[in-house]
């Protein structure tokens, strides 16, 4: 072996007729792609002709890592939009060199192939994979609101075809080994543990005969075919797909249509001209606001992972007992799924309920879930056995001395809660963490029952539980640091991104959605219809409207909601009549007006818990009728549509301030952060506090001062806390 090149992320050496280009960026844990290693892959490019080697390996050095994309971080500092179209430029020649090389190339992926390193390894003749099962490959810019700017968008419909080239682009979802295989985007799988070894005799054998033994070459489908050589075939393609992205993101994210736009020229262009194609289109779309917010976004998830919700640092959370077991208390939707969600992390879980039935149904549900993996080959049947082994349901507290963390799951009463937390502490062991689930009650008035209640915290879960990906840790004013650090590190390691947040009525992200819901429900008895209200709040880019979240939330759990944030908070959160008038009305063919799990709501369902039909405009209206006149709002004439997002959205903004000033959070990213993990705020605004500074809070002031008439309506009058403010961040 002769080193002929050695630089701070790449060396070159040769092996007799081959060449090995091993990536191993100094400092690092995992590679990342920016000037130096192009620099350092520059030099290795220029070298390789003149090194006689006949084939060329493209490897990494970083344990069960291939490379993990752009550094985001030089992204994020990029200068301008010239310095954007320089840094796509300079990856699109140094990979164009890759791919001109007149031997063969071959990248060998074991572990994260993302980004950049696709694009890197699509330059190259060819691609193997390790079946490891975290082998996958993506180009996952549309998630940062760009594309693929280094020739990617340009060679993967060429290996893949354009309809899987479409899809790994627009979706920026993760090719396992065994799809990228079938796709052809790789030309064989190899077992982990020999993957060095036959990397190697695989580029010999490129040396040797140029090609790979046993490979098999992905045929290209007639359809394919067709596609790349028939213009009116692609723009039906096109077409399609704009019309599925207009659909699912109703036009507010660019980079999705631009690189429809960029890559419909993808057959057509010289790799020169499509070239700076790619690169016009990634300067463009990296000085947007929506990937400036997005890029923000990608910060504030890496930033909660290392995180550890106290003044505690990494190294000493890491010495405090780590949660290997747990219990849940209810077999309910809530503690079945949190059963379920560790059981797909590896943890060991006991149910413990009041009926066997219960506890019979949350683990058939577990099972349905997991099912679904299987179906979808997430996993096989072995794993979801082994995932139902780990969860074991009981009507008793045996074995939960040896215990770590217990959830508690059970009915939202505050007395039945205390009864049972006094019941459960003597059974639990001395470093045993005990949690709350508890949506609405207040942590301080369950931990007078403990003897020790540093160890209480809340760990708030978002419904479904395997869906939402946060969950608010709630500390009061006796959480140990330990207990809250320990909670925040289990959160992680069941795969959800917590926030800290102190106790307080609604924690945060409820606190916060209920003025939206509130003041939704007012415009609906102002006379603003059901329809619009939610078609204006899905086009601002909530996922849901108000009344068809109220639907899914339940009407009867968001009214009490709102009374007790009322009772806790007073006039200013006078809560509309709305859902009191629509839970209390009088059933309909043996259906409570609950929302989707009765079948009947603000809509009509097909069934109880079954599919959402049209609104029930008129039965509402009339039954609305006696809220009419309670907002308090002069009714005005000119109820645009800004007008009436504004008076939906600024009352969240309004208590988000206080929230702040109340240090429920500690700064705005939590806020931006819990909003958008749980309710799904639009990512490409930011959150809500960064949406705001956008807007600017004096005209959120002047707004909020207008439609509260000068401060008479409370709910909608400024606050001091958001007067002071100049700007969230
Ligand atoms: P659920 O009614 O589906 O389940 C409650 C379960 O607790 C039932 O299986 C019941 O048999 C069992 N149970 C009652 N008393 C018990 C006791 N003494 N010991 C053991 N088990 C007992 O309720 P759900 O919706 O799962 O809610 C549970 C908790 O989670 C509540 O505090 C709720 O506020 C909270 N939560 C609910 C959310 C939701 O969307 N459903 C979201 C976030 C929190």
């Amino acid at each position: 072996m002769e080193t002929l090149y050695k630089g701070k992320a790449f060396r070159f050496e040769t092996h007799g007729a081959i060449g090995i280009v091993t990536f191993d960026l100094e400092g690092e844990k995992v590679n990342k792609l920016g000037p130096t290693p192009f620099e350092d892959l520059e030099k290795i490019l220029d070298l390789i002709p003149k090194s006689g080697i006949r084939a060329a390996l493209f490897k990494s050095a970083k344990k069960n890592s291939f490379i993990v994309g752009a550094d985001i971080n030089l992204i994020q500092n990029l200068k301008d939009k010239q310095d954007a179209h320089r840094a796509s430029c300079k990856g699109q020649e140094v990979f164009s060199k890759i791919e001109d090389l007149k031997i063969p190339t071959i990248a060998a992926i074991d572990g994260a192939c993302m980004g950049g390193g696709t694009e890197l390894a699509v330059a190259c003749k060819y691609r193997i994979c390790s079946d490891y099962e975290k082998t996958a490959i993506a180009v996952p810019e549309v998630k940062l609101g760009f594309l693929p700017g280094w020739g990617g968008t340009f060679r993967i419909p060429r290996i893949v075809g354009l309809p899987n080239a479409l899809d790994m682009c627009l979706t920026g979802k993760n090719i396992r080994a065994d799809k990228a295989l079938k796709m052809g985007l790789v030309s064989a799988v190899i077992p982990q543990a020999l993957f060095e070894a036959k990397s190697l005799e695989i580029t010999e054998s490129l040396a040797k005969t140029g090609k790979i033994p046993g490979a098999k070459l992905r045929k290209i489908s007639i359809q394919e075919k067709v596609l790349a050589g028939n213009f009116l075939g692609r723009m039906l393609v096109f077409s399609q797909a704009k019309q599925t992205v207009l659909k699912q993101t109703r036009g507010h994210y660019p980079a999705p249509l631009r690189m429809l736009e960029v890559m419909s020229h993808v057959f057509s262009e010289s790799r020169h001209a499509y070239m700076r194609r790619e690169a016009d289109a990634f300067a463009d779309l990296w000085s947007t606001s929506e990937s400036r917010n997005l890029v923000g976004l990608f910060f504030l998830t890496e930033n909660a992972k290392r995180d550890t919700g106290t003044s505690l640092s990494e190294t000493q959370v890491k010495e405090l007992p780590s949660v290997k077991s747990l219990g849940v208390l209810g077999a309910g939707v809530m503690g079945g799924g949190v059963a379920a969600q560790s059981a797909v992390f590896g943890l060991r879980t006991t149910i413990k309920d009041i009926n066997f039935e219960a506890i019979a149904k949350g683990l058939a549900h577990a099972r349905s879930l997991f099912d679904k993996d299987v179906k979808k080959k997430r996993i096989t049947k072995i794993q979801r056995d082994n995932r139902m082994n780990l969860m074991r349901g009981q009507l008793d507290y045996a074995g939960f001395a040896g215990l770590d963390l217990v959830i508690e799951a059970i009915v939202e009463n505050l007395e039945v809660k205390k009864k049972v937390f006094a019941e459960l502490e003597p059974q639990v062991g001395p470093n045993c963490i005990v949690a709350s689930n508890t949506s609405s009650l207040r942590l301080t008035d369950m931990a007078s029952v403990f003897k020790d209640s540093s160890r209480f915290v809340g760990i708030h879960f978002f419904n479904p539980v395997d869906k939402m990906p946060l969950i608010e840790v709630i500390k009061h004013e006796k959480s140990s640091p330990e207990a809250i650090a320990r909670a925040v590190a289990y959160s992680k390691a069941i795969g959800k991104t917590p926030v800290v947040v102190k106790d307080g009525p609604g924690f945060l992200v409820n606190r916060l959605l209920m003025p939206w819901l509130n003041e939704s429900a007012y415009l609906l008895s102002e006379g603003h219809s059901i329809e619009r209200l939610d078609r204006l709040a899905k086009n601002f880019g909530m996922p849901m409207g108000p009344f068809e979240l109220l639907d899914e939330i339940g009407i009867d759990v968001a009214a009490k909601v709102s009374h007790i944030l009322e009772d806790s908070f007073g006039p200013r959160a006078a809560a509309s009549k709305v859902s009191d008038l629509v839970a209390k009305a009088p059933e309909v063919n043996g259906r409570k007006r609950w929302g989707r799990k009765s079948g009947l709501g603000f809509y009509n369902w097909d069934a109880p818990g079954g599919r959402r039909q049209a609104a029930d405009s008129t039965a509402i209206s009339s039954l609305i009728g006696p809220a009419q006149g309670t907002s308090g709002v002069k009714a005005t004439n000119s109820a645009d549509d800004a007008y009436l997002v504004a008076r939906m959205f600024y009352p969240m903004i309004n208590e988000a301030a206080l929230t702040l000033e109340e240090g429920i959070v500690e700064n705005p990213s939590q806020i931006d952060l819990a909003m958008i993990f749980g309710t799904g705020f639009p990512p490409f605004r930011g959150g809500l506090c960064r949406w705001a500074d956008t807007l600017g809070l004096s005209k959120v002031v002047q707004s909020l001062d207008s439609f509260s008439d000068g401060g008479k309506v409370l709910r909608l009058k400024p606050l001091e806390a958001l007067k002071k403010l100049n700007k969230f961040y």
